[in-house]
């Protein structure tokens, strides 16, 4: 079965040209001018882009937090992020008590259900003798990175030392370690704080974790990571200290990479006031209008690395059922915090909203340009997590996920119109100009246009082998 992709222009991280695009089974066979193929489907993609189906490098999918679960599962999630054009996740492992194959094992099977391909990085939550002896073992399962948090005291934080030892082991097994960055100490006492003056609204969620505590972690891990001549991958980033450090560090030859998320580029802690502000906390929480304006000039000037979600969704009040594929589904979510923030589940949803968001709010304005767009996308999160050029490129050989965008298509983005299982959209009544029309997996149609071609098992594993520092 081949398809050729005739007349449209392809956009890569570095390039952008009119080519034609042949697929052929699962691969992309050929790319040229006037390509032709015996028995070949032919899509006449005129005034159509081409890019690499979108790769997000962080999301949570059937994670159990505060007594529920982000309302997501590894099927959901992953045809919500196929209809905004990305084809590839990666999910974290709990680490349970039982260690890494047993936790790996629990993932796996949720993931049986998966619609487009995934991988997965592993949450280091402990760390002692026989769990730095076993770091190794991840990677013959294809799990070459270590998630590590500077918060969540008593319950996800390691100490300093252990992370230092951690950089030490990834440096020493072509692993990566990947750092949540706040101060644990300080959002105990300031919480602690707060609940004992009776401040118990969505914005004392933020107030409880000041920005300089993501800012003095960050250089915290630069600092290890150079001690250790490791390498170190920033999730979530959301203050504009933080862009201003990880720029101190890379010129400094510190192998530091960044990872911002859509939500941190356009909302603040005066969403957080709003009466529906549960719905904007997440960990680390919003921030302020300088903080968006200076990650999108990280954005611009290529400081930052990769753009992912932090998909990890909750419904805004899970005691009343949404339809989702024809079922009622409900699921408890904000409102388990409605007197107590520090109950409110953390996370928000935005799987599929990242591509089209990011292209209309930041392509389209000008603020980058679309061959960084892709690179944000796809490309440079497939490089860091060792999937390129399987995934993240259009090239002879890589895997056909491919997204045919159409610039100029407009929509009305929103709850109604996202498959992400929640019954909220941060982007509600935003007017987008540019959205994904066809979305293939493996050269497997799966969205066409508003149609979903995809089903449950479709979506493969992917073993990642070591990533690049970029
Ligand atoms: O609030 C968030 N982001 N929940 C997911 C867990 C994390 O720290 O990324
Ligand atoms: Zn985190
Ligand atoms: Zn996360």
């Amino acid at each position: 079965m081949a398809t050729i992709l005739k007349h449209g222009t392809l956009l890569t991280a570095s390039e952008t040209f009119q080519a034609d695009l042949l697929i052929e089974g699962e691969t992309i066979a050929k790319i040229g001018a006037d390509l032709q193929y015996p028995n070949a489907e032919v899509i006449d993609a005129t005034g159509k882009l081409i890019l690499p189906g979108g790769v997000d490098p962080h999301v949570h999918l059937d994670l159990p937090m505060f007594g529920t679960v982000s309302s997501d599962d590894h099927y959901t999630g992953h045809k919500a992020a196929a209809f905004g054009g990305t084809t590839t996740v990666m999910d974290f492992v709990v680490l349970e008590e039982k260690g890494f194959q047993y936790s790996v094992d629990i993932w796996m099977k949720m993931a049986e259900k998966a619609a487009i391909d995934y991988s997965f990085h592993m949450n280091l939550t402990k760390f002692n003798a026989v769990i730095a002896k076993e770091i190794p073992s991840l990677r013959e399962m294809g799990i070459t990175t270590l998630k590590v948090f500077t918060a969540y005291n008593g319950r996800l934080r390691l100490d300093d030392g252990s992370i230092f030892r951690a950089l030490q082991i990834a440096r020493d097994n072509g692993m990566l370690v990947m750092a949540h960055c706040e101060n644990g100490d300080v959002i105990e006492t300031l919480t602690e704080q707060a609940l004992a003056a009776g401040h118990t609204t969505p914005e004392w969620h933020a107030l409880t974790r000041p920005a300089w505590g993501a800012v003095e972690s960050l250089l915290r891990l630069a600092g290890m990571a150079s001690a250790a001549d490791a390498a170190v991958y920033i999730v979530h980033m959301n203050t504009a200290g933080e862009v201003d450090m990880l720029k101190y560090a890379r010129e400094r030859g510190v192998k530091v990479m960044g990872e911002t998320c859509p939500q941190y580029l356009f909302f603040t802690v005066d969403d957080l006031r709003r009466p529906d502000g549960a719905k904007w906390i997440c960990s680390p929480p919003m921030r302020t209008k300088e903080d968006n304006a200076r990650l999108w000039e990280g954005l611009s000037q290529g400081i930052l690395q990769t753009i992912g979600t932090d998909h990890c969704p909750f419904f805004f009040d899970g005691t009343k059922p949404i339809v989702y594929e024809g079922r009622e589904v409900a699921i408890p979510g904000k409102e388990l915090g409605r007197d107590d923030f520090t109950k409110i589940p953390n996370g928000l949803p935005g799987i599929q909203d990242r591509m089209p968001v990011l292209w209309t709010t930041g392509v389209r304005t000008g603020k980058i340009t679309a061959n960084q767009f892709v690179a944000y996308m796809s490309t440079n999160p497939a490089k860091i997590f060792g999937l390129y050029p399987r995934k993240g490129a259009l090239l002879e050989g890589s895997d056909a996920d491919i997204v045919i965008w159409d610039p100029e298509k407009k929509v009305k983005y929103g709850v109604a119109m996202s498959h992400q299982r929640t019954d909220y959209n941060l982007y509600e009544d935003w007017e987008l100009t540019g959205y994904p029309e066809k979305v293939f997996l493996r050269g497997q149609l799966i969205v066409d246009g508003s149609e979903w071609k995809g089903k449950q098992g479709m979506g493969r594993f992917l073993k990642r082998g070591e990533g690049e520092v970029i």
